[in-house]
């Protein structure tokens, strides 16, 4: 593993996916582990794609999954597509098979979007209800998240905050819907406003594919018009980005 404090951001650099992987996983059971005041929940916010499976994976082996107090610890989804629980494109469906079935997080504390309803308004505000039951909230009114894993786009999407969609601009709620012409489906994320209030934030990007989209997020910063990713500024929690050695040619 590597850093590149060059680019005065923590990146940490990983030979592939695999140790990616693991040093994830092991900054999540550290984490997960801290003491909490009043023993509240340890709360995080799992990304879709491809780019955290084996990280999931990781944390249901014996190795990890030992070593983690699942049952103060509330998992949330950062995003999830307008389809069925049990469809391949659902994350909730790979959250499910690579990790929630393997391990003892009580059932209560997985709180999966229902993405696929029709009443999708209604669903996001009570999906942003959840969040704010479990998670603290700070004096700004927004719910802080502990930990939130992000992935990233070709185009420089995140969550589902893809370019030039409504999602962008929502600045009253912290769970919003909307059509998302690029992948042609409606999509339900977390908000710009709950990700930067987060207390951490990873994004994890793995493969040749994001090398021109990393190098632009992390040096071409157009102030008048950032990618969406570039737009993840936690206002008081920390960023960072573990990325494969494949993932950085172009840094
Ligand atoms: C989703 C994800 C999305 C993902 C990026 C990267 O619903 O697709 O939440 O934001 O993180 O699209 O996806 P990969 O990890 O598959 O490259």
């Amino acid at each position: 593993m590597s850093s590149s404090p060059s680019l005065g951001l923590n990146i940490r650099i990983f030979e592939d996916i695999e140790a990616l992987s693991r040093a994830a996983a092991e900054e999540f059971t550290e984490l997960a582990s801290r003491p909490k005041p009043a023993a509240s929940p340890f709360v995080a916010a799992l990304s879709g794609g491809s780019s955290p499976k084996r990280f999931y994976e990781l944390l249901a082996t014996p190795e990890f999954k030992s070593k983690i107090p699942w049952p103060r610890i509330h998992l949330f989804q950062v995003d999830e597509r307008a389809v069925p629980p049990d469809s391949p494109q659902s994350n909730y469906k790979m959250i499910r098979e690579s990790m929630l079935d393997h391990i003892p997080l009580p059932a209560a504390n997985f709180h999966r979007m229902a993405a696929e309803k029709h009443d999708r308004d209604a669903v996001a505000a009570e999906y942003e209800g959840e969040l704010r039951s479990v998670a603290e909230v700070g004096d700004d009114e927004w719910p802080r998240l502990d930990l939130i894993y992000l992935g990233i786009g070709e185009e420089g999407h995140t969550a589902s905050l893809f370019p030039g969609t409504a999602a962008l601009f929502e600045e009253k709620r912290a769970v919003c819907c909307n059509y998302v012409q690029q992948v042609e489906m409606w999509r339900m994320t977390l908000t710009f406003p709950v990700l930067n209030s987060a207390d951490r934030i990873i994004f994890l990007v793995s493969g040749a594919e994001k090398a021109a989209i990393l190098r632009h997020v992390l040096k071409d910063s157009n102030p008048l018009k950032p990618l969406p990713a570039q737009r993840v500024q936690p206002k008081h929690g920390s960023i960072a980005w573990y990325v494969d050695r494949a993932a950085t040619q172009q840094l």
